[in-house]
C-alpha cells in the first residue's frame, strides 16, 4: 500500500483492516522515497507484495501546481513507474492505480465519460499533474494489454472526508469553507453567542461574523466521501474488472453556494456568506459518469451531508494537527 498516512491512503488502510485483511505493508516517504528507484527495486525484492495499491503521490491545487510544475509532473512520474515497473518485473498480478478527474479534458462534455480520456487538451494549471496520472493509466492499460495482468486505475472525483488538508493555503474547496465557517463561528473576538457586549443594547451572535468565498458560487461540483473511494478500491481489489479505467464518484453535483449552505448549517454559523466575484469560478461544472463502474456492481453510500458531518466531528477533534502547512 502506498501513500498510507495521505488522506486517501490511510482510508483505504482503515477499509482493508476492516475487512479482515492483516499482510499489510506500508511506508512512510521517508522509510521509502518512491522516487528511488534503486530503494523500489529493494523493497519488492525484500517484501515481495502480492498486490500493490498506489494512493502515493505528490498532491495540491492550483497555487502549488503552477509554483512547482516540474516536481508535479517528473516526482509523480518517478513514484508511479517505479511501483508500476517493479510491480510488472517482480510478478505482482494486481495493481490498482489512483489518478483523479483532471486527466480529462478541460472541455469535454459533462458528465464525463472514461472515453472522453485524450479527446482534448487539458486544464493548463494541472496539465503537469494530469499529464503524470495520464501516463500512470497508460502504463497499467499497456501490462493489462500486452501481458494480460489485472492493472486497474480508478479516477475518483473530488474527495473530502477524515484525515483532510484544513490549512487555507493550500485546502481544496470542502475542507477550506469547513474551516472558514468554524472559525468564523469560533474566533471572532466579539463575546460568545448571548452575553452581553456592554457598548451594545444587545447580545451578540459570535458565530454570525460573515464568511468570504471565492468566485460566484455557481459553479456546480461533484464530492466523494473518502471512505466510500476506500470501498471502492476494495471493490476493485476483490474483483477482476473488465475495463482498466473506471471513474469513482456519486454522480450527483450541486452548486459551490449550495454547499456552502449545507456546511453552513452543520457548523452552525448563522453570518453573512460574502461571494467574492473577482476571484475565479473555474469550470463551470465537473461531474463524474460513474455508470461504468455500477454496472460492475459498485456505487457511493454516503450521502454529502452525512460525509460532512463525519468530517466535521473529525476536524473538531483533530484541529491541533492543522498548524502544519502542507506543501
Ligand atoms: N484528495 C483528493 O481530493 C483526491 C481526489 C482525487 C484523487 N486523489 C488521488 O489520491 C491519491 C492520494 O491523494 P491524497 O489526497 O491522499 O494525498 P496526500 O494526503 O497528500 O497523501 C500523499 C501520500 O503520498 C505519499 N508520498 C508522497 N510522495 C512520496 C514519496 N516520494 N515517496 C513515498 N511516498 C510518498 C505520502 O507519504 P508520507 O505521508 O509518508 O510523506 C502520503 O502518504 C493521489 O493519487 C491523488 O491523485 C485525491
Amino acid at each position: 500500500m502506498a501513500g498510507h498516512r495521505g488522506m486517501v491512503g490511510s482510508a483505504i488502510w482503515r477499509k482493508l483492516e476492516a475487512e479482515g485483511y492483516t499482510n499489510l505493508i506500508g511506508k512512510t516517504s521517508s522509510e521509502l522515497d518512491l522516487r528511488n528507484q534503486a530503494a523500489v527495486a529493494e523493497f519488492f525484492e525484500t517484501e515481495k507484495p502480492e498486490v500493490v495499491i498506489d494512493a502515493a503521490a505528490r498532491v495540491g491545487g492550483i497555487m502549488a501546481n503552477s509554483k512547482y510544475p516540474y516536481q508535479f509532473l517528473m516526482e509523480n512520474m518517478q513514484i508511479q513507474n517505479n511501483l508500476i515497473d517493479f510491480s510488472h518485473k517482480t510478478d505482482v498480478q494486481k495493481f490498482i492505480f489512483l489518478g483523479s478527474s483532471c486527466i480529462y479534458p478541460k472541455h469535454a462534455p459533462q458528465p464525463l465519460k472514461e472515453e472522453y480520456l485524450l479527446t482534448d487538451s487539458l486544464e493548463p494549471t494541472n496539465e503537469w499533474y494530469a499529464i503524470a496520472k495520464i501516463a500512470g493509466v497508460k502504463a497499467c492499460e499497456a501490462i493489462r494489454k500486452q501481458f494480460g495482468k489485472d492493472y486497474v486505475s480508478l479516477m475518483p472525483t473530488n474527495l473530502y472526508g477524515t484525515h483532510d488538508n484544513f490549512d487555507l493555503k493550500t485546502s481544496h474547496v470542502l475542507p477550506a469553507m469547513i474551516r472558514k465557517f468554524h472559525d468564523a463561528k469560533m474566533n471572532d473576538n466579539a463575546p460568545a453567542c448571548g452575553e452581553l457586549d456592554e457598548t451594545r443594547d444587545e447580545p451578540v451572535d459570535a458565530s454570525s461574523k460573515p464568511v468570504e468565498l471565492w468566485g460566484s458560487g455557481s459553479p456546480m461540483r461533484e464530492f466523494l466521501f473518502v471512505d466510500d473511494l476506500a470501498d471502492a478500491v476494495c471493490f476493485a481489489l476483490e474483483n477482476k474488472l473488465p475495463e482498466n479505467l473506471y471513474n469513482i464518484g456519486t454522480g450527483e453535483d450541486l452548486t459551490i453556494n449550495e454547499l456552502a449552505e449545507l456546511i453552513q448549517r452543520i457548523v452552525g454559523h448563522t453570518g453573512k456568506i460574502i461571494w467574492d466575484t473577482s476571484k475565479p469560478d473555474g469550470t463551470p461544472r465537473k461531474l463524474m459518469d460513474v455508470e461504468k463502474l455500477k454496472n460492475e456492481g459498485w456505487e457511493a453510500t454516503t450521502s454529502l451531508e452525512e460525509g460532512i458531518k463525519k468530517t466535521y466531528d473529525w476536524f473538531l477533534n483533530n484541529q491541533q494537527k492543522f498548524k502544519e502547512v502542507k506543501i
